[in-house]
């Protein structure tokens, strides 16, 4: 093939090329490529994660980005009572588990959520009597921290135990309503006997700024601190819209609960809206977080908009194509992070596929083809992710730059960044295997 026979020349000359431009990158990185919201976050010292739906995973875009741009995940379904023991001492893993290794297999941070929590909650549980009820509390915490030991974070031990509204009182569940006050107690105590070295979160919403409910969860943890109770974090779901913004005393109460000596994340943001106004939201709540020395770290509440629990508010940094939105820029820039593309209100989209082109033994041919969304485009960036020990000896029709390590190229144009509305190009590598046939992670297109 006429294409191969040209390439794989040229590989050779190209080759100290690409080797001097990555020792460059390596060692200016704040000149280099675009950061990744993980990585703009890794800068403040704070992790950046996401949601994730184990049957999503399969989706390259969805992988693809997940990969690209986030550093912790939290399991959306799959680590719940209902995932996990629907039948009473029957433990199923299996989608719990791929999200772990997934997260594993790409350095991610992977936050526990959650073990005592009324909703998602087999209704075997909520038939016990008292004595049953809290063995089984008990042997489902163990279980799963046992399952888990070692891979977790964070493990939000109790989830929204509190009413909403005035009183500030506990919510009627079973195990409020059978167990009494002491149940959060003693889930956090069985659990840190399970897993000395997993920080144990009590997690709500509507917790987010000082109300009656926050109230009510700060005396908790004061409480539990002077007793010497193991609690280390506590998580803010800052799940917001209109009628329910991001409260303007949020740092402030943040800043609280920190100064009681626990850790404080925010476990599931997403702010329904679009645009400049969901973009100002985002940016509010990254810097509140930046505020609090103790904040340890930030969760948003699903990858895309597509799969969002609350999809039609869009809530999300990622539309329903992928394509970053404002609110992705403001995210950035909050954590200083360089490079966005979100459009600012441009529009300036693209997309990626991609194809293996050619294939022998010991290399093959990639061509990634780079469109255009509905508006017209001057420049693109995309990352590509090889597999190690693969080398890339030959790269045309793009210019890329090498991450530290040698393995991720992010690619930008060399005479083909402008794009019509709907219009393509594309840039093509060689790759020696090394031993390695895996494809490589395409991440997703950056338009500016
Ligand atoms: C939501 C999930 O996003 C949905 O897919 C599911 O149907 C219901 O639960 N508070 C929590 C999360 O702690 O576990 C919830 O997640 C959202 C509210």
């Amino acid at each position: 093939m006429l294409t191969l026979k040209r390439a794989r020349p040229a590989a050779r000359a190209l080759t100290s090329v690409l080797l001097a431009a990555a020792t460059v990158t390596a060692l200016s990185h704040s000149a280099s490529a675009a950061d990744s919201l993980a990585s703009a976050a890794a800068g403040k010292g704070r992790y950046f994660g996401t949601a994730v739906a184990a049957n999503h995973l399969g989706e390259a875009a969805y992988a693809n980005t997940l990969d690209q741009e986030f550093g912790a995940v939290t399991p959306e379904n799959e680590m719940k009572w209902d995932a996990t023991e629907s039948t009473r001492g029957a433990f199923t893993f299996t989608a719990a588990d791929q999200i772990v290794s997934h997260a594993q297999s790409k350095g991610m941070k992977v936050r526990g959520h959650t073990l005592v929590w009324h909703s998602q909650l087999p209704s075997w549980v909520s038939g016990l009597a008292a004595s049953d009820l809290r063995t089984a509390m008990n042997n489902h915490i163990t279980q799963l921290m046992q399952h888990y030991k070692g891979k977790i974070y964070a493990w939000d031990v109790v989830n929204e135990a509190f009413q909403d509204g005035s009183s500030g009182a506990r919510r009627s569940s079973p195990f409020q309503d059978k167990l009494g006050n002491g149940f959060i107690e003693e889930a956090f105590r069985t659990a840190r006997s399970v897993d000395p070295d997993a920080k144990l979160c009590y997690n709500d919403y509507n917790t987010d700024g000082v109300n009656a409910k926050s109230n009510a969860v700060y005396a908790m943890v004061k409480d539990f601190k002077s007793r010497g109770v193991p609690i280390d974090c506590v998580g803010f779901q800052s799940h917001f819209n209109s009628a329910s913004p991001v409260p303007s005393d949020y740092q402030a109460n943040l800043q609280r609960f920190a100064d009681l000596g626990v850790d404080v994340q925010i476990t599931e943001l997403d702010i329904e809206g679009s645009g400049a106004a969901q973009a100002t939201s985002y940016g509010t709540v990254v810097k509140a977080c930046l505020a609090v020395t103790r904040c340890t770290g930030m969760t948003v509440w699903g990858v895309t908009d597509k799969y969002s629990w609350r999809s039609s508010g869009t809530p999300l940094l990622f539309d329903s194509n992928y394509a970053k939105k404002p609110a992705y820029d403001a995210v950035l820039a909050a954590l200083g992070g360089t490079g966005g593309g979100g459009g600012g209100g441009t529009g300036a989209t693209c997309t990626v596929t991609f194809a293996r082109t050619a294939d022998w033994s010991d290399g093959y041919n990639g061509e990634v083809t780079v469109k255009a969304g509905s508006s017209p485009i001057t420049g693109w960036s995309v990352p590509v992710a090889f597999a190690s020990p693969q080398k890339v000896t030959a790269l045309w029709n793009g210019s890329p730059s090498w991450d530290a390590g040698g393995t991720v190229a992010t690619v930008r144009p060399t005479y083909n960044g402008s794009l019509a509305a709907g219009a393509s190009t594309s840039f093509g590598f060689t790759v020696a295997k090394n031993g390695s046939s895996a494809l490589p992670a395409v991440g997703a297109c950056t338009a500016s």
